[in-house]
């Protein structure tokens, strides 16, 4: 699930590898290269990690200064090496991200004119298509141009021809692309990330777009075929910066960077003297609106559910939330005062950008949370509200979940100020007590040898539950999500309440039985619960604060000790345990934390 493309003045190869390693973290299951010597087109492909690709290069080397390479996420067909990509027919090669709805129906064409497919995949009916045009007389940009026009579904393409080395082509749908400018040579990347060693001066193509690139030149056809001009950025390198900086994962030193972001978070929202939130462009008028609707996937998810309860209980507002993939089939009515805000990372996810244009038009407000202020959701939202968490590398998501918590919470303040809940004294203290998070956090990381202690015990288990209460239910969900992504435990989560409803069913001596509940106004029935498991032999694990911890009274297995925290901040908080307890796990079990099995970072198919 990521491309690049380079016509450079050195060799290709390396710097195409190097650049597919910068994106090895949005996952992948095989890589491969093409490239031009002489004009004549040859490729290296292999499955698994690019190490092995690596090793393949240094074997059977690949020459030439133009090329295209790409990781691959199997869609259509298994991640084997006949289905890696580029994918090559006669003098073409292309790499693809997303699906191509109607490949079915060209691959019926392409073989009533004789043309044999070799694959499963979609991506080598767009070659064969390309080639037989050529076959037809068309030139090769002309034979690319043909070929997307024919295409359905979510894509992005560059092709690679022999005999043109010094042409690229670059097509977006519905998956982004980005082109860079060199000093005489020119890239193409699925993001900035891929390219920042070799430039930060990008122009992020549009949907629809086709880009004609050269060493010397760009041109863009919107979607029509209308030539268009689009901006060139000059990026912030800081935004493209991707190193460990000494952590043994991507992931740990994620959790670690929260007391950071998260202050860099607030400082771009709250006022310097702490009594008013900014947010950009005209900001939200919440007096108008009567209704939230908040539409996410995976972890985003959870930042929504969670930030269910503050715009409730804080701002008085009603809010509805949705997973995205059900979101838009359900065809929900999207009634008139409504806002949609939808959370993701990335931007790009396609799920949530389908949700996304359901409503547009329909909704009041379009307003996003993200990560990545070029994504598709936000360009396409009337207002982005950007995260500042920084690139996010690890495929689990941490840093990215608590920053869209932060900002999330910002936002239901602003909405509890405007619609009369908070007054002005009464916001100004709340975001003195915001502003205490980063000191909170620091402290929480502190607890980190204990989680670590905790999660070796659980290493071993097959199946751990998680119970949570009020706002620690949905941070239950993201623990469980957590742990099963990248540690392979399976594991479930269940509002307490909800426990002994069926799941307590499964409480035995070797299930462990993971507890988020500081001690607030609902901590005594979580004690209750806390007792159903225990006395069936469970193994509680409880991460609480002191009070929380003299109050469970005996037989708690494990407890984890967090330090006080305002209950308005406690799942921002609490979010650090529980993202400890699934890296320490994973950890333990040995398993690929940074680059989890089957899981893409950013997901540009439905
Ligand atoms: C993928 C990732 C998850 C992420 C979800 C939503 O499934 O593996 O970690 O939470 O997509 O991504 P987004 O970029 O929209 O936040």
């Amino acid at each position: 699930c990521g491309i690049v493309g380079v016509l450079g003045q050195h060799e290709a190869a390396p710097i195409l590898v190097e650049a597919l390693k910068r994106l090895e973290y949005r996952g992948y299951d095989s890589a491969g290269i093409a490239t031009l010597q002489d004009g004549a087109l040859d490729r290296r492909r292999a499955v698994g990690k690019l190490v092995n690709l690596s090793d393949l290069l240094v074997h059977q080397p690949l020459a030439g200064k133009s090329g295209i390479g790409h990781t691959r996420w199997a869609t259509h067909g298994a991640p084997t090496l006949n289905n890696t990509h580029p994918h090559r027919a006669g003098r073409v090669a292309v790499v693809h991200n997303g699906i191509i709805e109607n490949y079915r129906a060209l691959r019926e064409e392409l073989a009533r004119a004789g043309v044999a497919h070799q694959t499963e995949t979609d991506t080598e009916t767009v070659a064969l298509m390309a080639q037989h045009l050529i076959d037809g007389g068309a030139s090769p940009q002309e034979a690319a141009q043909q070929t997307i026009a024919k295409l359905e579904g979510a894509y992005a393409l560059c092709f690679l021809f022999e005999g043109e080395s010094d042409l690229l082509i670059a097509a977006r749908k519905g998956s982004p692309l980005a082109v860079g400018h060199g000093e005489g040579e020119m890239y193409v990347g699925s993001d900035a990330i891929a390219l920042a060693p070799l430039t930060d001066r990008i122009t992020y193509l549009e949907e629809g777009d086709c880009a004609i690139v050269t060493r010397q030149s760009l041109s863009i056809l919107d979607a029509d075929g209308a030539p268009v001009t689009r901006e060139m950025k000059t990026i912030r390198i800081s935004n493209a910066r991707v190193d460990k900086a000494g952590h043994r994962h991507f992931m740990s030193k994620e959790i670690a960077e929260q007391p950071t972001v998260i202050s860099e978070a607030i400082a771009n929202y709250v006022s310097e003297e702490a009594r008013s939130i900014r947010l950009p462009g005209e900001g939200i008028d919440f007096r108008a609106l009567n209704r939230l609707t908040m539409v996410a996937c995976g972890t985003a998810y959870y930042a929504c559910v969670t930030a269910k309860y503050w715009f409730e209980q804080l701002a008085g507002m009603p809010v509805e939330v949705d997973i995205a993939s059900e979101f838009r089939y359900r065809q929900p009515p999207v009634t008139e005062g409504t806002a949609a805000l939808f959370v993701s990372q990335s931007g790009e996810t396609a799920d949530t950008l389908a949700a996304l244009r359901y409503c547009a038009g329909k909704a009041d407000r379009i307003l996003s949370v993200v990560n990545v202020a070029e994504s598709s959701i936000a360009r396409e939202s009337d207002l982005a509200l950007p995260i500042h968490a920084g690139a996010e590398i690890g495929v689990a998501s941490t840093k990215a979940f608590t920053c869209q918590l932060t900002v999330l919470l910002l936002l239901a303040l602003k909405a509890a100020h405007a619609r009369g809940r908070l007054d002005d004294d009464a916001l100004a203290e709340r975001l003195l007590t915001l502003r205490g998070l980063p000191a909170a956090l620091n402290q929480a990381m502190s607890i980190e040898s204990s989680v670590e202690t905790v999660a070796q015990r659980i290493a071993n288990a097959n199946d751990v539950l998680f119970l949570g209460r009020g706002m620690m239910f949905p941070l239950a969900l993201e623990g469980a999500l957590k742990l099963k992504e990248i540690s392979y435990i399976h594991a479930e989560a269940y509002a307490s309440g909800e426990l002994k409803h069926g799941p307590i069913a499964l409480i035995d001596e070797k299930m462990p039985v993971v507890v988020m509940a500081p001690s607030d106004a609902l901590f005594d029935k979580t004690v209750s619960n806390m007792q159903e498991v225990m006395a069936r032999d469970g193994k509680i694990i409880l991460i609480t604060d002191q009070a929380g911890a003299a109050a469970a009274g005996d037989g708690v297995w494990q407890t984890i000790l967090m330090p006080d925290v305002n209950p308005m901040l406690a799942p921002i908080l609490y979010a650090v345990p529980a993202q400890m307890l699934a890296y320490h796990a994973a950890v333990a079990r040995g398993t690929d934390v940074d680059q989890p099995r089957n899981l893409a970072k950013s997901v540009t198919v439905e």
